[in-house]
Parts: structure tokens; sequence; C-alpha cells
């Protein structure tokens, strides 16, 4: 454990930056902002991955250490949603010098992966194969990310920050409802593989609500990593278990995949929505671009002023409209030429509006035809934000719940079904009932299309850190959460706001019971939308907000899930 009195220094300063307020902003109405927050906060999915991210900034650490510290707990504690065995986006502003950057642990198609590789000999998608089992896993990003995260941009070892993860895996934790429903979700994929089933089942079906679930396999891969790097999960003797696992069972991994892995640093999308700073995953996610686009279109209108049915109504009109294009566009930006500039561009929101009506709906088969995106359904976000007012928004995914249901034996490694978020075939649906197109074609070393929108919103006054899973879904609610921001609400609200989505095709709005009264129900019926009851609430948002006009941070975890978010002062110890 070394750094330790370096951190003791470190916290000297960055108390005294809080403080003190040495060094101020003006913002435009001409007051004094502090530059740092002076208290931290975590928002995330699971309360023991909120503690493991809060024992990591009590010694000293990082915004980014935090991060790493929890998305690591995660992978153990709720290991239906993101896994060392899956990628995601971590989205990271340094306060030092205002760097912002996305890292990229999006997994990747492995090399012998081929673009008809799920379907038959008649051209018909098979059933399932890019959902469960080997066949469906793409070769994982999260490792990787936590070793770059945790070497480029944290202060203390990469050990250190997984040791709660570690622990977790070891000692065990205990089993809760979700777990549960999770895993009834996936019992039959769950009960086909051995090794998925000794882990995470007990008899065969989902354990006990409080039983204590042990992972002593992923304690040790997690050390691998923890005395490694990188070459401790994609190299070496983990490395080779992993592929003799993959393959023993018809999948087609080779070492030469592993080694190739590299996380990329992509430069974040950057919009505004009146006034307010948008930053944003830029492709391979689909969230940023199609964020900004429905923003685009909403701006001219002031919004908290309109009737709440021509508010919705323009929301909706907004969504189908960014959502159509990602259909068109978005793919891997390694592999496909995407207009981004233009998508993200105020004209194009002004072009996409031209055709709409405030009295009727615009019908999706009114628009230029196009296929619509692939999504999933399982997945967690966290956010941090240290007394530095170094942040990070990252959103991390397995895809299925339990993802591919298939464990390489002697690794604890639960894999990812990430390759469903490819287009098997052109109009073929996936996993979900959705279809996508060229841009989102499989081919080797590509990444598919996700739909993540980890998210930072700012003014001089207000600092907001957002993202939620929830598949194509995710883009929707990380809007109405921007939307929920720039109203003036607190992150109680914007992760309890309850949720409408429309994603062109199919031509509906979906619907959380308590976002449409009856008056409002029948008053969007008459302009033409098709409104879907959603059969249950949906996403698990996780936000955070640094108050600079009040000094104050607050966060909050969406009551949907059981998440917790805590905001705390950092202490020496
Ligand atoms: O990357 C994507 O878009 C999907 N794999 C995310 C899946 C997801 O959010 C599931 N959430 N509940």
């Amino acid at each position: 454990m070394q750094k330790e009195s370096d951190a003791g220094l470190r916290w000297l300063a960055t108390c005294c930056a809080g403080l003190l307020v040495v060094l101020l902003a003006l913002p435009a109405t001409g007051r004094e902002l502090p530059i740092a927050p002076a208290q931290a906060a975590i928002a995330s999915a699971h309360p023991l991955a909120t503690r493991a991210g809060r024992e990591i900034l009590l010694e000293g650490g990082n915004a980014f250490d935090a991060a790493v510290a929890v998305a690591a707990a995660l992978a153990v504690v709720e290991p239906y949603s993101s896994g060392i065995g899956g990628g995601g986006f971590f989205l990271l502003h340094r306060a030092a010098d205002a760097h912002e950057v996305m890292l990229d642990a999006r997994e990747k198609a492995p090399g012998a992966a081929t673009r008809n590789m799920y379907l038959d000999e008649a051209g018909n998608v098979i059933p399932g194969l890019s959902l469960n089992g080997p066949l469906a896993a793409a070769i994982p990003g999260l490792p990787a990310g936590l070793v770059l995260l945790s070497e480029k941009y944290g202060r203390l070892p990469l050990a250190r920050a997984l040791a709660p993860a570690i622990s977790y895996a070891r000692k065990g934790f205990e089993v809760s409802e979700r777990y549960r429903l999770m895993a009834k979700v996936r019992l039959d994929a769950l009960r086909k593989d051995p090794t998925t089933a000794g882990i995470f089942l007990a008899a065969g079906e989902p354990p006990a609500s409080g039983v204590t679930l042990r992972q002593p396999a992923l304690a040790e891969t997690l050390e691998s990593l923890a005395a490694a790097g990188k070459a401790g999960f994609y190299a070496g003797p983990l490395a080779t278990r992993l592929v003799n696992g993959v393959r023993a069972a018809g999948g087609i991994w080779t070492l030469a995949d592993l080694a190739a892995y590299t996380v990329v640093e992509r430069a974040p999308l950057v919009g505004s929505f009146q006034g307010i700073r948008v930053v944003s995953a830029p492709p391979p996610s689909s969230g940023g671009v199609a964020l900004l686009e429905a923003l685009n279109q909403l701006e001219p209108h002031d919004l908290i002023t309109l009737p709440q049915l021509t508010r919705t109504h323009l929301t909706i009109e907004a969504m189908r409209r960014a959502y159509r294009d990602r259909a068109e566009y978005l793919g891997d930006p390694d592999f496909v030429d995407i207009p981004v500039a233009k998508l993200i561009s105020k004209a194009h929101a002004k072009e996409v509006s031209a055709n709409l009506s405030l009295t009727a709906a615009t019908p999706s088969t009114s628009l230029r035809p196009i296929a619509p995106p692939a999504q999933g359904d399982h997945t967690t976000h966290l956010s941090v934000l240290d007394a530095e007012g170094n942040r990070v928004a990252a959103t991390l995914s397995i895809n299925y719940p339990f993802g591919a249901a298939f464990t390489p034996p002697g690794t604890g490694v639960l894999l990812n079904d990430e390759m469903d978020d490819f287009s098997a075939k052109p109009n073929a649906p996936n996993g979900y009932g959705l279809v996508g197109v060229e841009a989102n074609a499989i081919a080797p070393g590509k990444r598919p299309l996700s739909s993540m929108t980890p998210t930072f919103v700012e003014t001089p006054q207000r600092v907001g850190i957002l993202g939620t899973p929830g598949g194509s879904r995710i883009i929707s609610m990380v809007l109405l959460g921007v939307l929920a921001y720039s109203n003036g609400l607190p992150p109680a609200d914007w992760v309890a706001t309850a949720r409408f989505h429309h994603q062109y095709l199919p031509d509906e709005v979906l619907y959380e019971p308590a976002a449409f009264g009856p008056d409002l129900q029948a008053a969007l019926g008459k302009l033409g939308h098709k409104l879907t009851r959603a059969d249950r609430d949906y996403g698990n948002m996780q936000a955070i907000l640094w108050d600079r006009d009040q000094q104050a941070v607050s966060a909050a975890a969406d009551p949907r899930g059981e998440g917790t978010a805590e905001v705390f002062s950092v202490v020496p110890r």
C-alpha cells in the first residue's frame, strides 16, 4: 500500500483548494464560484459497489481510482449487468486541466467472426446463437479499460482499487431479490453451462435471497489482473484458460484476439442545449449523437412554459427523428464513416424538424425509410465526483442478464453476449425484436453498436453526471434526465422521473404508467400517437449534481433499482 503519505498531502491541497476557494471561476453573473466541490459523491447500482468507491476516495484515491473500484465491484456483485467478461464506456473529466476523454472499452468481434456467422444455410438467423454460449461472446474490454483508467488517470495502485472487488468475490455477497429475478429470466441459459450453473445457481435454481454467493475463481482472475495489469488477463495462463474454454464449447476466440485487444481513447461529443454544455459518448456508442440530435430539435422550444401535451409530443417527435438517424448511420467509427458533425449540428435538427406538426404525430413510415437499431436489456451505470472536481460517468455491459451465460472453466469470467448488438442480417430482428443495417454488420475486430450514453451536463453553476442501462431506451432516458436537469431539478428527480420512449420503429410510444395520466393519454392518442404501456418500469439511472452556486453536492440512485448514492467529505485517515 504505497503512496499513503502522498495521498495525505494531496488531500490537504484539495481541501485548501476547496475551502479557501483560492482559485475562482467567474460565471456570467459575476459571482465567484468554487473550482472544487470539496465533497465527493458516488452513485451506483449496488450498495457494495458504492461502498467500494467510497473506501478508495477516503484513502486518497481520485474519482478515476474510485471508478475502477466501483466498476470492478459491480462486476462481482451485479454479475447479471456487467463484468470483466464484458465492456463499456468511461467518460472522464480531469479537473486539473479540464481534459475530457471517453475510454472506449467496448468488446470487439473475434478475428474469426464473419458477417453471416449467425445464419443457417438458408440464410435465416439461428435463434439464440448470438445470445447464449461462447459464440455469442465478443472479446472483453472491461479488464483493459480498468487497467488504463487506473494506470493513466488514477493515483493509487491498480491492486488497491481492485481490492474490494477481490474481497467480495472471495468472501461473497448476499443474493438479493433483484439477483433472483435476473437469474429467473435467464434460467434456461444458465442451466446449460455446468460451470456457470455451478457459480450462479444453487442445485439448478436461483439461490435463495440472503444466501452468500462466492466466486473464488473470479477472485483469482481479478488478482491476476491486479498483479500483472493487462497481461494478467489478455496473455499468460488466464488467457489460455479463456481461449481453451471458449473453443472446447464451440467458440472461435484465439489467443491472438485477446493479445490484440486495445482500449481506444476517443474525444467525447460536445454540444449545447439552451446554454447547457452537454458532453456525451461518441461512436461506437449511438448515445451521444442521438441525445444531441434530440436536444437540438427541442432547443427552439421553451419547454417549461408549454402545456404538458405539447411538451410531451415534441419530445416524442425529437426521439423519433434522432433514433431514425441512429439506425441509418451509426456503427463502429473504425469501420464505417459516420457524418457525426452533420448529425449533431443545429442545421440538421432544423432540417429533420421541418415536417414536424404541433397537432399530429408524424408517422415513422413517412420519414425516409431505414431499419431500426439493435438494443439490449441489462447493464449498469456508475457516476463519481471527487472533492477536486474530477468526474466519471461509466456505463458498462455484458448485454443480456448474465451475458452469454457461459463461463470458461477455471476463470470465473462470465462472458458477454454483446455480439447480439450487431445486426446479424439486415432487417432480421435481434434478441429484442429489433433490426439493424450495413453500418452495424459483423466484421472481425469490429465493435458492435451501442446505446450506452454516459453524459456530463454543465453550466458555470451546475455540473451534472448521469447515465443508465436500458438498451435502446438508454438514450431517451438520458434525454429526459437532461431535460429534468435543465429545469433546475435535483438528481433525485432526474432518476425518478416517469419515462416514455420512442425509437422510430416500432412506431409507438412506450411509457411507464406514471408518465401519462388518462387525459394526457387521450390527448396524445388524438394527435395520432400509438401508446404502449411498458409491462414494468425500466432503467437504473445513477446521477450526481455539483451545484457550484449553492456549494452543494447531491446524488441519487434510481428508485427502480437497489443502488445507493452517497455524498461525503473526504477526510484524511
Ligand atoms: O451496448 C448496448 O447498447 C447494450 N448492450 C446495452 C444493454 C443494456 O443496457 C441492457 N440494460 N438493461
